[in-house]
C-alpha cells in the first residue's frame, strides 16, 4: 500500500493505473475507520483492479460549531487498518493543498441539500459535494463507493455526479450495524455508556415504522409522532428530525403513497447527533 499525499502525485498515480487498463475503486472516508468503512473498501475490492481509500477531515462540511477539531483522528491505526485490507493508495492530503488560501470554487446541489441534514447544517453539503467533486478529479476512479447510512449525502453525489456528467459509477453500499443495531459511525466513540445503551432506540424506531407500514399505517404524521414518543422516552434525546422521504425526488411526504420510502431520523445524546435510516418497502 502506498501513502500518497500530494494531490498532484494521486493524478499522476491514477493516469498510469488508468494507462495499465486497471478499473480503479475509491471510498472516500474522514478516517477513523470502523467497520463499516471495512465493508466499502471490501466492496470496491470486489468490483475494482485498483482500491484508492481517501482519508480527510474535510473543513467545508463542518459549520462554525460543529465537531471539526474534536472530529476523531488516528492516522497510524487508520493506516494498519487499510494495509490490512490491501488497500492500493491511501490517499492523504493536506488541508492547505486540497483549499489553497485564495480558495474559491464550491459545488452546491440547490434543492435535496436544504431540508433535513441542511437545514441543521446549512453550508454541510456544498462541503460534501465539493470536496468529492475534488477527490473524484484526483483520483479518478471508475467507481466511488458510499454508504446508505449518510442516505441524503448519497442522493446529492449521485444528483451532482448527474448534474455535472462526472466519468465515474456512485455504488450504495448497505448500513452496516453493531450486534444491536445501531448504525457504526466514527461519532459513536462520543457517546458515553449510558448514551451508547439507549442509542439503539434509533434502529428500534426504523424496525418500528416498518412494521407500521407494512401493516398499512400511511399517516406520516401518527408515524413521526410515534417514533419521537419511542425515542424520547430513551435517556431524553432531542430528536432533530424523524422525516418519510421520497427516494426518488428526496422530497418529503405527508402521506405514503409510493412502492418505496426512506424513514430517516437524526438525534442527539448529549453532544453527539447520530442519524440513521431505513428503505421500506410499503408493499
Ligand atoms: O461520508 C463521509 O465520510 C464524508 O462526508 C465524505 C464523503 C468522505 C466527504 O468528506
Amino acid at each position: 500500500m502506498r501513502v500518497v499525499k500530494s494531490v498532484v502525485e494521486m493524478q499522476h498515480e491514477a493516469d498510469r493505473l488508468r494507462v495499465e487498463g486497471k478499473h480503479i475503486g475509491l471510498v472516500p472516508t474522514m478516517g477513523y475507520l470502523h467497520n463499516g468503512h471495512l465493508q466499502l473498501i471490501e466492496q470496491a475490492k470486489r468490483m475494482c483492479d485498483a482500491v484508492i481509500v481517501s482519508m480527510f477531515v474535510n473543513p467545508t462540511q463542518f459549520g462554525p460549531k460543529e465537531d471539526f477539531e474534536r472530529y476523531p483522528r488516528d492516522f497510524e491505526r487508520d493506516k494498519s487498518l487499510a494495509l490490512r485490507s490491501e488497500v492500493d493508495f491511501l490517499f492523504n492530503p493536506e488541508t492547505k493543498d486540497m483549499y489553497v488560501p485564495d480558495y474559491g470554487t464550491y459545488v452546491e446541489e440547490q434543492e435535496a441539500s436544504h431540508i433535513l441534514e441542511g437545514k441543521i447544517r446549512p453550508t454541510h453539503f456544498r462541503g460534501v459535494a465539493t470536496v468529492v467533486a475534488k477527490l473524484l478529479n484526483i483520483c479518478k476512479p471508475h467507481i466511488a463507493v458510499f454508504g446508505q447510512k449518510d442516505a441524503q449525502q448519497v442522493f446529492i453525489i449521485k444528483k451532482m455526479v448527474r448534474d455535472l456528467n462526472f466519468d465515474v459509477s456512485v455504488f450504495v453500499a448497505p448500513i452496516v450495524r453493531e450486534a444491536d443495531g445501531l448504525a457504526m459511525s466514527s461519532r459513536n466513540v462520543y457517546l458515553s455508556p449510558e448514551e451508547r445503551a439507549n442509542a439503539t432506540v434509533l434502529h428500534e424506531s426504523l424496525k418500528y415504522a416498518e412494521k407500521k407500514i407494512k401493516d398499512g399505517e400511511r399517516n406520516v404524521k401518527n408515524l413521526q409522532s410515534q417514533m419521537q414518543q419511542m425515542i424520547r422516552s430513551k435517556g431524553a434525546p432531542s430528536v432533530d428530525y424523524v422525516a418519510v422521504i421520497d427516494p426518488e425526488m428526496f422530497r418529503e411526504t405527508d402521506t405514503i403513497t409510493k412502492p418505496t420510502v426512506l424513514v430517516a431520523l437524526a438525534v442527539r445524546f448529549g453532544s453527539t447527533r447520530l442519524i440513521d435510516n431505513a428503505l421500506i418497502s410499503t408493499e
